[in-house]
């Protein structure tokens, strides 16, 4: 008898996945590099955070501790949190996957605003479930066509708040509405990556709504005011039932000792924290108002990078922009995987690494 016919087969959903592709960060021949593609934190990270990482080096071969504790405290005292109601992740990343794989499976709907960011969708797939967008007004996502399109087989929302790559928010109250207008079974995940960079009064990163509701989580992550995406960290703020779940489905080490370490000690440096703060708001105004000047829409931003809308016209697109900026050691973010081919999206960096992507623009509107 032969086999040779017969090969394991994926579950349903997975072949259909598009995999996510991460920022680019070479360019073939360029021997300075810019790159701008990842929303990596311009700053770097603490050097606190550095000066731990290389004081545990010695200790690698310790498994960390599985139950995250000092991170978790040094979160819950910089937050005003309930540290038993954090869970640790490999970066954000994991615990939206494993949110959709404890909540959602085959037959079910998983729910994201259009523009939203891709993992949403590619989560969902990998669980079987059906990946549902809701149309946007104007880059924002809609609350109204949020709510239209819950179904009897809607079991999550997800929706990034300030939303990656929009760069554009919902007000808190907005978000009130959001959740009282779902099913109380539909699990609402706020992805808050980007929140510390938020200076509105009238946002809220969603713990308030994660400790008046069973039915709400927030996720957080340290890839991007850290600046340690290559760590692999991120955090949930979750109701206790939640927070059983994703302990019971994790790996019981998911986190690394060096993740845990520098990242209690990238928390507990509230002064650079505030300086990448300050930084981000001063570069993303001047990076902004350059580029309106040069004559571009830019999407007003709150997060760590702009989005910048092109004309549709062959040579003077976006496509065309990026391939530009390219020859000149600039790498930006082409969006046409989110559905935004006449967009590009450039994060905050280095004061210099500014000033080369606005001369590298002039050049390209001047050509
Ligand atoms: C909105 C949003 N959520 C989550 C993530 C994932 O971050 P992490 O590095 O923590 O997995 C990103 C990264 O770009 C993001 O933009």
């Amino acid at each position: 008898m032969t086999n040779a016919m017969v090969s394991p087969t994926p579950r349903p959903g997975i072949l259909d996945i598009s995999p996510y592709v991460g920022g680019a960060s070479k360019v073939a021949g360029a021997s300075r590099i810019i790159k701008l593609s990842s929303n990596e934190g311009a700053l770097g990270p603490s050097p606190k955070a550095v000066a731990a990482l290389r004081a545990m080096a010695p200790d690698m071969h310790r498994y960390p501790d599985g139950h995250a504790s000092g991170l978790r405290q040094a979160l819950a005292d910089c937050h005003g949190l309930d540290a038993e109601r954090i869970v640790c992740g490999a970066g954000s990343d994991e615990l939206l996957q494993l949110l959709v794989r404890a909540y959602a499976g085959p037959g079910d709907e998983v729910l994201y605003s259009r523009h939203g960011f891709l993992i949403y969708p590619i989560a969902a797939k990998a669980c079987g479930a059906t990946p549902v967008a809701a149309a946007e007004r104007d880059l924002v996502a809609s609350v109204d066509n949020l709510l239209a399109a819950v179904t009897p087989r809607t079991r999550m929302v997800f929706l990034a708040n300030p939303n990656n790559p929009t760069g554009t928010y919902l007000p808190a109250e907005e978000m009130t509405r959001l959740r009282q207008g779902l099913p109380d079974d539909v699990l609402l995940v706020i992805d808050a990556a980007y929140a510390e960079f938020v200076g509105r009064n009238d946002y809220s990163p969603g713990t308030a709504m994660v400790e008046d509701h069973d039915n709400v989580v927030m996720t957080r992550t340290f890839s991007k005011i850290y600046a340690m995406g290559g760590m692999r960290l991120g955090w949930a703020y979750c109701p206790a039932a939640v927070a059983d779940v994703l302990n019971r489905i994790r790996g019981p080490f998911n986190v690394s000792s060096a993740a845990l370490i520098a990242g209690q000690a990238a928390v507990e440096d509230a002064d650079f924290i505030e300086l990448s703060r300050r930084y981000n708001d001063y570069w993303r105004d001047w990076l902004s108002g350059e580029l309106a000047g040069l004559g571009f829409h830019i999407v007003p931003s709150v997060a760590n990078f702009v989005l910048v809308r092109f004309p549709r016209e062959a040579g003077h697109d976006a496509a065309a922009a990026d391939s530009f900026l390219r020859t000149k050691g600039v790498i930006v973010r082409a969006m046409n995987s989110y559905g935004l081919p006449d967009s590009l999206r450039i994060s905050i960096g280095r004061d210099e690494e500014m000033q080369a992507v606005v001369a590298a623009l002039t050049e390209f509107v001047g050509a």
